[in-house]
């Protein structure tokens, strides 16, 4: 029997409908939009863009087994992922802790006055503000949410009153940036300054996610383990590695985050300027117990189930389907996890066999597609490719004729 990544893509599809982890309809969502649709996502449009969608398949997260879409162009990111799933399921998965944390808006302002007294007159009015700010999006506070706290601070000559809301299931930027434009007059004329901005931060404050990975080392042999502590090590205080180390780490999540609809802009803002920069820069660290390999991931992100494309494009629509989760706490565990199985199977590879090997291979897989090999040929094309250490058009050509002449000649 053929494995999943051996199959056809319509075929997998048909096998996962088969052990009931999707339904039919998942065929049925037309991915190719409209002029009128595309209209909705960007103005001047001239086009689609098109990524490869690749499924993680089975990653253990919190006892439960995901199917993860990921949107790349990179040939072995999901790859990678599978080969990681596989380790890391042989342990308890991965475990995923920490909570959604609720959206800040800054307004920023000038003031005049001993910023004491302006304290103590911004504080008398903090419910009139959160009673306006509400108001701005009832639609939110019907659901249950809205204005948890405001602050002041001063800094620099400049007020900065940071507005928390918890916006439920959206990722909230529309929602809070409604409530912020709206107080901010409100604060500059109880403070006699005059608005400077108003926003939201990028950066959610509280207790980041925190995933954890176990391999067990019986899988992998003590010293790979120990080759991918030091590695990681080296990250924590090599800026240059660091930067490597972490774009291993999103080389899966941001896959992931851009197959749900989420913005990725706001994913990586927020989990580079959530690490403790300059002290510590990389996002990972690995050690060894007895038994285990166990890396750990601590960061932000800011997720939403609903809204903007995560409900509207057809693409995101598919993913969401497919990651089947019940609320976006759920999906930061999901993409948690990616992210610490990505950081794995690059470091599990660069220790080990080194990177470049597996990237050939499906470059020349790729190259050898683009070539028109068909299917039954392509294996043992990409194998001769990988004998020769050639990866050009030529020499999938000069394979082919080769193997063409022998088949005259038989
Ligand atoms: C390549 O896309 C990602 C890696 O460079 C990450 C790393 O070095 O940890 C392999």
């Amino acid at each position: 029997m053929k494995k999943f990544y051996q199959l056809n893509r319509v075929d997998r599809l048909k096998e996962l409908v088969k052990k009931g982890l999707i339904t039919d309809e998942l065929f049925l969502i037309n991915e190719n939009l409209t002029d009128d649709q595309l209209a909705i996502f960007t103005e001047n449009t001239v086009g689609q863009f098109h990524l490869p969608l690749g499924l993680v398949n089975g990653l253990k997260v919190n006892g439960k087994s995901y199917l993860i879409p990921i949107a790349t162009f990179e040939p072995s990111v999901v790859a990678a992922l599978n080969k990681a799933t596989h380790y890391v399921n042989s342990g308890e998965g991965i475990i995923v802790t920490g909570e959604k944390l609720p959206v800040t808006g800054q307004i920023f302002t000038s003031y005049h006055g001993d910023p004491k007294e302006i304290n103590q007159k911004l504080a008398e009015n903090k419910s009139f503000l959160t009673d306006q700010g509400n108001f701005a999006v009832s639609h939110l506070v019907e659901r249950g949410g809205g204005i948890t706290n405001i602050k002041f601070e001063f800094e620099h000559n400049v007020l900065i009153s940071s507005v928390e809301v918890d916006v439920k299931e959206a990722m909230g930027a529309n929602l809070v940036d409604t409530i912020v434009e709206r107080l901010a007059p409100l604060i500059a004329e109880t403070v006699q300054g005059e608005v400077i901005s108003a926003i939201l931060s990028n950066l959610p404050t509280g207790t980041p996610f925190k995933a954890q990975a176990k391999v067990p080392i019986n899988l992998i042999g003590i010293d790979t383990a120990k080759k991918i502590v030091q590695l990681a090590q080296i990250a924590t205080f090599n800026n240059a590695r660091a930067a490597t180390n972490n774009k291993g780490v999103m080389n899966g999540l941001i896959g992931a985050v851009i197959a749900s609809g989420n913005d990725d802009r706001a994913v990586s803002s927020a989990l580079y300027h959530g690490q403790n920069l300059g002290k510590d820069r990389s996002f990972t660290h690995w050690r060894v117990s007895k038994t285990d390999l166990i890396g750990e991931f601590s960061g932000y992100l800011p997720l939403g189930t609903v809204g903007g494309a995560i409900t509207t494009h057809p693409d995101a629509i598919k993913g969401m389907k497919l990651l089947n989760v019940k609320n976006s706490t759920e999906l930061a565990h999901v993409f948690m996890a990616v992210g610490l199985a990505s950081n794995f199977s690059a470091l599990f590879a660069l220790v080990t066999d080194g990177i470049q090997k597996g990237h050939m291979r499906l470059q020349a897989k790729s190259i050898a597609l683009s070539m028109g090999v068909k299917p039954q040929d392509l294996q043992d094309v990409v194998n001769q490719m990988v004998t020769l250490n050639k990866f050009d058009t030529l020499t999938v050509q000069k394979i082919m004729e080769s193997r063409n002449n022998n088949d005259r000649n038989k």
